[in-house]
């Protein structure tokens, strides 16, 4: 409606200038072109990236927007209004990642303390033109690298991204902050046949890594490519790619397990296969996990490789899978 038009374009007019102001406060400020420096991005990669600072000025923004108390602020999420009514900056001494929609437009921020403190992260929260369940960090900036290395990289944080672009790998995108979404997965699918999640080496990591499988499972297809690249223990992509630079990442990347290895190792890994309890309990667990695939090669190839898994005929587990759930008696 018309009347979304004008909310949305003159959110995007607030954001636009609160980002040109972080902008000059980066190139204003020592302490966060150093702290850039020091984890290895350059002048031209935060320029990439429209990178910015915000210092500590509690109504820092108040030297763009003269109607500070502009209802609009609250609104796009950039000013916070306390309960008494007084209103201050969200992002304060923040290391500034704009984020854009598909087509370039701002619609929010990710912030990163240069000091110790917590949260490390304060993203933009909700608002009219920002979902962070559907959005991708880096998915604009990404778009070329995407379609010429034909494949989409999906890695856990902000600086994942600009990380391993300084280094020359450019397909990398972020999720927010959240869990994978079905949203996630469908834009990914939209970009690229080829979808590479890189979690953290963590456990953390892992998990993040096994809850997207499940995000994946009822959008496979059988031209797609789903894989999952597992790091070393203590590295993100970004600690990673700086250690052992980009051709060893790329090695890696070229390594990934696809999809269906990641999720029948990970239900072995959940039971005790050499025992016929549990083989049965992984069938159990499993059971509905399959179910969620939509009928395909790639369903029937991995019943397959599930069944040998399990120890049954593909006859056997076909009957098990159609069976009704166990009641107890
Ligand atoms: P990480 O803790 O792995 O941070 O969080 P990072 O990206 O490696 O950051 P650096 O290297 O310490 O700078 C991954 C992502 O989770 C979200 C952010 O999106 C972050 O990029 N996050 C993390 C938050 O939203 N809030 C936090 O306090 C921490
Ligand atoms: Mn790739
Ligand atoms: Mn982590
Ligand atoms: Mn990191
Ligand atoms: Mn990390």
């Amino acid at each position: 409606s018309q009347r979304r038009k004008e909310e949305v374009s003159r959110h995007q007019q607030i954001l636009d200038t609160a980002h040109a102001h972080y902008q000059r406060g980066l190139k204003a400020s020592p302490a966060a072109i150093s702290y850039l420096k020091q984890r290895g991005l350059s002048g031209s990669i935060a320029a990439r990236f429209g990178l910015g600072w915000t210092g500590g000025d509690r109504r820092g923004l108040a030297a763009v927007f003269p109607h500070y108390e502009d209802p609009l602020l609250v609104e796009s999420g950039l000013v916070i209004e306390a309960e008494d009514g007084r209103r201050y900056d969200r992002f304060r001494e923040r290391i500034m990642f704009p984020i854009r929609n598909t087509r370039g437009n701002i619609i929010g921020f990710g912030g990163r303390l240069i000091a110790k403190g917590e949260p490390k992260y304060l993203n933009s929260p909700e608002t009219a033109v920002f979902s962070k369940g559907r959005e991708l960090y880096g998915l604009w900036e990404a778009r070329a690298a995407v379609r010429t290395e034909g494949c989409v990289l999906v890695v856990e944080g902000y600086m994942d991204v600009v990380g391993l672009a300084q280094q020359g790998i450019e397909h990398a995108v972020a999720t927010l902050g959240t869990a994978t979404t079905p949203e996630h997965v469908q834009k990914l699918l939209r970009l690229s046949n080829k979808v590479v999640f890189s979690f953290d080496g963590d456990k953390a990591g892992r998990r993040a890594a096994w809850r997207a499988l499940q995000v994946c499972l009822p959008l496979l297809r059988d031209d797609a490519s789903i894989r999952f690249l597992f790091l070393p223990q203590e590295h993100d992509p970004d600690s990673y790619v700086r250690e052992f630079g980009a051709e060893a990442f790329r090695a890696s990347l070229a390594e990934a397990d696809p999809l269906s290895r990641f999720m029948l190792d990970e239900l072995a890994s959940h039971h005790a296969m050499d025992e016929a309890e549990g083989r049965a309990a992984c069938v159990h667990e499993a059971k509905p996990l399959l179910a969620l695939m939509p009928a395909g090669t790639l369903r029937m190839q991995i019943e397959r490789e599930f069944a040998r898994l399990v120890k049954l005929t593909p006859e056997e587990l076909a009957g098990m899978l159609e069976a009704a759930p166990e009641t107890p008696p």
